[in-house]
């Protein structure tokens, strides 16, 4: 069974995905550990619910870049996680856990990457992009992390096609219901050894 360490910042959802995916028998992996930079996450609500362990690490609290680095990597190890998955973490990782982790953190996009990724691509400002540039097709990724913003070789992706009266907010809904499958059933072919990470 996959040990899984998730760090996210906000929402949750695609953590409960993985959770509800894990509770209902599909995905033979386990949520071990759940870190977020921001005291208020409900990710970090959704795991103490669930009984998982749920830590606030910020460079506020740790002083600095590098401490929280440091306690990231010492608690992902740990909790002995096999596979991170980053899923709304509006942070960068640090050296010590990209170092120590390398080709085991993935990361969710919500867009068909390359396109609409990079630093400031987040939220509802990725489906404002897609619709001003007027593209017919947007979608979901999950890449390899590699230490810049949604980079590294992508795994997975699935693609919707983007409707003519769609808002960025109807559109962020759909592709957000599109990624809890995507993550869900890549985690599944992880797990059955049909994706091979490097
Ligand atoms: C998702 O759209 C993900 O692709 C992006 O941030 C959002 C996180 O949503 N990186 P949630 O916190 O999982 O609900």
């Amino acid at each position: 069974m996959i040990k899984l360490g998730i760090l996210a910042s906000h929402r949750g959802s695609n953590l409960q995905a993985v959770l509800d995916a894990g509770l209902e028998g599909v995905l033979d992996a386990r949520v071990v550990v759940v870190i977020s930079n921001n005291s208020a996450s409900l990710a970090l609500d959704k795991a103490r619910n669930a009984g998982i362990d749920a830590i606030h690490l910020s460079s506020k609290n740790e002083g600095s870049e590098e401490n929280t680095d440091r306690s990231i990597c010492r608690a992902l190890r740990d909790h002995e996680v096999d596979l991170i998955l980053t899923l709304g973490y509006m942070k960068k990782l640090g050296k010590e856990t990209l170092g120590q982790f390398k080709n085991r953190i993935i990361n969710i996009h919500p867009s068909l990457l390359p396109k609409f990724g990079g630093q400031g691509m987040f939220g509802n400002k990725v489906h404002q992009a897609v619709l001003a540039v007027g593209d017919k097709k947007s979608g979901a990724s999950l890449h390899l992390v590699d230490g810049e913003y949604d980079t590294g070789p992508v795994l997975s992706q699935r693609s919707l096609d983007v409707l003519p009266d769609d808002t960025a907010e109807s559109l962020a809904a759909r592709v957000l219901e599109l990624e809890h499958r995507l993550l869900t059933d890549t985690l599944v072919k992880i797990a059955q050894g049909e994706i091979i990470l490097p």
